[in-house]
Formats: structure tokens, C-alpha cells, sequence
């Protein structure tokens, strides 16, 4: 199936810095969010049709405890509590995949840290 790649240092950023730091990261860098609660990236996308779409989230957690976030779409919290466990280091990125309900046309998806460690290091969104 053909997807589009939505890059995080491109989106809309709540609390956090674009930065390029580290490697493995695709586009031209990554959202370090702040280590606060509310932290995170809010993407616009757009899908033909609606209906269950899996999104994929790529991120990196060069920590040994789980960064967990909100996914919300179009201002309500879709999947809560998303894990985003460790990576082993800061230049090591995994893929995430959740099912999220969109609508026809243009969806805000956003990720948002719940708790005070603040969300993984985010590098792009996949629909
Ligand atoms: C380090 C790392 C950052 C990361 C931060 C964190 O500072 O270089 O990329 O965002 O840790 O703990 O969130
Ligand atoms: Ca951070
Ligand atoms: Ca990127």
C-alpha cells in the first residue's frame, strides 16, 4: 500500500525544539520536546476517504523508561497512553503503529507526552 511521510520538524510543536543532534533520523531532523507533560507534535494530514488508518510514529527514547503519549485526532484523545519504550540510545529509532478513526480530508493527529520525563525524540509520522 502506498503512504505518505509527514515529518515532525515540519509540523506544529508544543514545547519543544527542532534539532538534528543526533543521527538516523529521516527529513532534515527531529522534535526534541521538552521533558514536560503537554509536550509533542501536532501534525495536519489529509486522507481520501474515511475510515481506519493505520499511523506509524518513528522516535527514539535513548532512555531506559517509557516516554508514553496521548495520540489525539482532531482534538480528542484517540489512543491514550501510548508506550514509547527505550531505543537504547539517542541515534537508535523504532516505529510505532496505531489505528486511528479519520475523516474524509484534512485530520489533525497529535502526540502529546503524559508525563513530566516529556514525550521520545519524534521524527516523522507515516499514514
Ligand atoms: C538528551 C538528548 C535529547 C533528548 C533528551 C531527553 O538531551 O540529547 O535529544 O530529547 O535527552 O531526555 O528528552
Ligand atoms: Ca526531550
Ligand atoms: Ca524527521
Amino acid at each position: 500500500p502506498s503512504f505518505t511521510d509527514y515529518q515532525a520538524e515540519d509540523a506544529v510543536i508544543m514545547s519543544g525544539v527542532v534539532e538534528s543532534n543526533h543521527t538516523g533520523y529521516t527529513g532534515s531532523g527531529f522534535v526534541n520536546g521538552d521533558n514536560a507533560v503537554g509536550s509533542g507534535v501536532e501534525w495536519t494530514v489529509g486522507v481520501p476517504s474515511a475510515g481506519i488508518y493505520p499511523v506509524t510514529l518513528r522516535y527514539s527514547n535513548g532512555t531506559t523508561v517509557d516516554r508514553p503519549m496521548d495520540v489525539s485526532v482532531n482534538g480528542t484523545v484517540a489512543a491514550p497512553g501510548i508506550s514509547f519504550p527505550s531505543t537504547t540510545d539517542w541515534d537508535t529509532w523504532a516505529d510505532r503503529t496505531v489505528s486511528l478513526s479519520l475523516t474524509a480530508g484534512t485530520n489533525k493527529i497529535k502526540a502529546a507526552a503524559t508525563t513530566v520525563n516529556g514525550g521520545p525524540n519524534l521524527d516523522r509520522l507515516r499514514v
